[in-house]
């Protein structure tokens, strides 16, 4: 049973959301050839800490660093390494952050500049398309089939493919809670959403196909063919009008949620 969030949970969870954000946004800056994800690692782990809250995935469940990152072919919850970037690879950084009782998660895929990276920048921008797309249908009413429905629809008419093997999920006092948010899926099935349900929207898509290997490290998830991989992620917080997304942000975000959410229904 999903945790319905009351008005004021959210009200506390705001801040974790937009520190998540704030971090990604101070990392994505970071990002350049030559730098390191553990580079990027050590600065999340600081930039967090200095403002007094905490790197949600260090520890977890054995996680040895403070955020993820997966670089062209790592598909998620890539170890930070000390193998430096380069121009034009592909880099999803993921933050999530712990602060007044609350988490907040959110993810983006960035392409280090110097090159083009035409691939890359194509399943970019399908991959953060898809993400609003599914978010538009996190309206009370809708069933959690809808979010899928919509991502699977928008990724494969592009012709790319969405990882089966992880998914978004509930957030909030844990890090994830129920619901599970599939990134595909039929419409009209699932899980009814309800105003205070709370969950993030994450789709990981690969240019080939969508089969994934976890490397010895026990964490980094890559393409089973080599194939790039991207992913974007928003908190978002289902109530009775539209989806509040929580870790909206940048300009470029506001404008984006702005062209893809569903008008509210007239009366
Ligand atoms: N932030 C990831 C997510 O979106 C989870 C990372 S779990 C970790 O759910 F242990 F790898 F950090
Ligand atoms: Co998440
Ligand atoms: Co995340």
């Amino acid at each position: 049973m999903a945790q319905i969030k009351t008005l004021e949970d959210l009200e506390r969870m705001a801040p974790a959301c937009q520190l998540a954000s704030e971090t990604l946004e101070y990392l994505k800056q970071a990002v350049r050839a030559g730098i390191s994800t553990l580079e990027l690692d050590a600065l999340a782990e600081k930039y967090i800490a200095d403002r007094g809250a905490i790197a949600s995935p260090k520890g977890y469940r054995g996680y040895p660093n403070s955020i993820c990152t997966a670089v062209n072919d790592v598909v998620v919850h890539g170890i930070p390494t000390a193998k430096p970037l380069e121009e034009g690879d592909l880099i999803t950084i993921d933050v999530t952050v712990y602060k007044n009782g609350f988490h907040g998660d959110k993810a983006a895929t960035v392409i280090v500049p110097g090159k083009r990276n035409p691939e890359g920048e194509r399943l970019l921008r399908v991959t953060e398309a898809a993400m609003y797309l599914g978010i538009a249908e996190a309206r009370a009413g809708a069933r959690l089939g809808d979010i899928g429905a919509a991502i699977q629809e928008h990724v494969e008419a592009a012709g790319f493919s969405v990882v089966r093997d992880f998914c978004g999920h509930g957030i909030g006092r844990m890090f994830h809670e129920d619901p599970q948010v599939l990134n595909y899926g039929q419409r009209n099935t699932g899980r009814k959403l309800r105003p205070g349900m709370v969950f993030t929207v994450e789709p990981m898509i690969n240019a080939g196909t969508w089969e994934v290997r976890i490397l010895r490290d026990g964490w980094t998830v890559i393409t089973q063919d080599g194939s790039l991989s991207a992913q974007f992620e928003h908190t978002i917080a289902v109530t009775a009008s539209a989806p509040r997304v929580l870790t909206l942000f940048t300009e470029h975000e506001h404008a984006m949620w702005a062209s893809y959410q569903k008008p509210d229904r007239a009366g």
